[in-house]
């Protein structure tokens, strides 16, 4: 891997805009790269012969997964530890390469922490995404893929999300970042003709790469019930705690839209085709359009496992709502994308990755 930091790209670098492996292949700058999703998303890129180039400031992960990503791959990724929200580094950048499209995955995404430190996710989320659109419209570059979420949706909207439900509302400052980015982007694209953007709506993505070389990694305690789960699997964590059970659900615990990492990495790729024939801005669920509760997942990770987890229930966690999935009709229609592996397929793939790598990133 080549591993630079901003300032010194611009000799290695120099002829690299022009060198494209495959044919119709592009260059395609990947924010946060080295993150959860980001890595997975730089697989599918690398094996449709796309070139990687990573802008990643290793807040929330390492470079150990971009290692990992070249050796699934057999190919390179070029990384460049920088942040979004330094306008120097990418001017930098976007003066070394010629970018075909940008997919934005660099942000903060912990709810509660957001809801301790608003002004950081604000600068964060949004004011990077800015400086990245600013950076775009200086160098001409015209396609953008956005790490949306389902929490644009609100606490009120009828289940299943469709797109076309009004938006806004979030209870915490994480999801009002998310929502304030795709309401630039929409008046971005309105500004601009030739701009296309897709702003992908993640429901509950969990699982990780089958190769057991890359999955989710979170530092300290997991905030997410896949990664407690895992965790309390290989025995880092006692029991699981269920925040409540007294939903109006089945069997009382919340339910969400569960999809596997590498179909959601998949859908980056297929919304990178559709930008390169659309103009404007479109927002797209990517998820399953099936729920499943709390226990379902419990009892979905034993079964492929055959490890036992304890869990208790405790008291509800705030701002949890009871349940929702997406309509994911508009993905399959215009991306021709659906999500394909089963919860089965998460739990068996999250297990090996755990179970391989018991600390994360941090056993290598
Ligand atoms: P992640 O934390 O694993 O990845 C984000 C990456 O961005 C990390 O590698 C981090 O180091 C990097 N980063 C953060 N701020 C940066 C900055 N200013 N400059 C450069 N790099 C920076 O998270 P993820 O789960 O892979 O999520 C990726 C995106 O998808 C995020 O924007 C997140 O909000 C969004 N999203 C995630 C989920 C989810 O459940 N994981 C759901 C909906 C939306
Ligand atoms: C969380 C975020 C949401 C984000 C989404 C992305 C919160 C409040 N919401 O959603 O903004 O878009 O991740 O995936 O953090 N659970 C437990 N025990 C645990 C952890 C979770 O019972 O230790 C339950 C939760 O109550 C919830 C379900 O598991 O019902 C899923 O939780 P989580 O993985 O945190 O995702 P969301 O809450 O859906």
């Amino acid at each position: 891997m080549s591993t630079f930091h901003y300032a010194s790209i611009r000799l290695v670098f120099y002829f690299e805009p022009y060198f494209r492996p495959f044919v119709n292949s592009m260059v395609i700058l990947v924010t946060g790269g080295a993150g959860y999703i980001g890595s997975h998303t730089a697989v599918e890129l690398l094996s449709q012969g796309h070139k990687v180039v990573v802008l990643d400031d290793l807040s929330n992960a390492c470079e150990e997964s971009l290692s990992r990503v070249e050796r699934i791959c057999n190919r390179k990724v070029h990384f460049v530890h920088g942040n979004v929200c330094d306008p120097n580094c990418l001017t930098s950048l976007f003066s070394r390469f010629k970018f075909d499209a940008v997919i934005h995955f660099a942000g903060c995404k912990a709810v509660g922490e957001s809801v301790r430190k608003p002004l950081d996710y604000y600068h964060n989320n949004v004011t990077g995404s800015l400086f990245l659109l600013e950076a775009m419209k200086k160098f001409d570059v015209k396609k953008f893929v956005f790490s949306s979420s389902a929490t644009i949706y609100g606490q009120k909207a009828p289940v299943p999300y469709v797109e076309t439900l009004k938006t806004g509302g979030a209870l915490n400052p994480y999801g009002s970042s998310k929502w304030m980015v795709e309401q630039i982007l929409i008046d971005a694209a309105k500004a601009d003709s030739e701009l296309s953007v897709a702003m992908l709506r993640y429901f509950n993505p969990i699982g990780a790469h089958p190769s057991g070389l890359i999955g989710e990694d979170p530092l300290g305690v997991p905030n997410n019930l896949l990664p407690f789960i895992a965790q309390v699997a290989v025995g880092k964590r006692e029991v699981l705690s269920v925040f409540g059970d007294d939903y109006e659900t089945p069997d009382g615990t919340c339910i969400r839209d569960y999809l596997h990492v590498v179909d959601l990495a998949e859908g980056h790729v297929k919304a990178l085709n559709w930008l390169m024939g659309h103009k404007g801005a479109e927002a797209f669920n990517l998820g399953t359009g099936t729920g499943f509760s709390v226990l379902d997942v419990v009892k979905a990770f034993e079964a492929a496992s055959g490890v036992v987890i304890p869990y208790q229930v405790v008291s509800r966690r705030s701002g949890d709502l009871a349940v929702f999935w997406a309509d994911a009709t508009k993905a399959k229609a215009v991306l021709g994308w659906e999500a394909k592996r089963t919860l089965n397929d998460m739990m068996i793939d999250t297990w090996r990755w755990q179970s391989l790598n018991p600390n994360g990133y941090a056993d290598t």
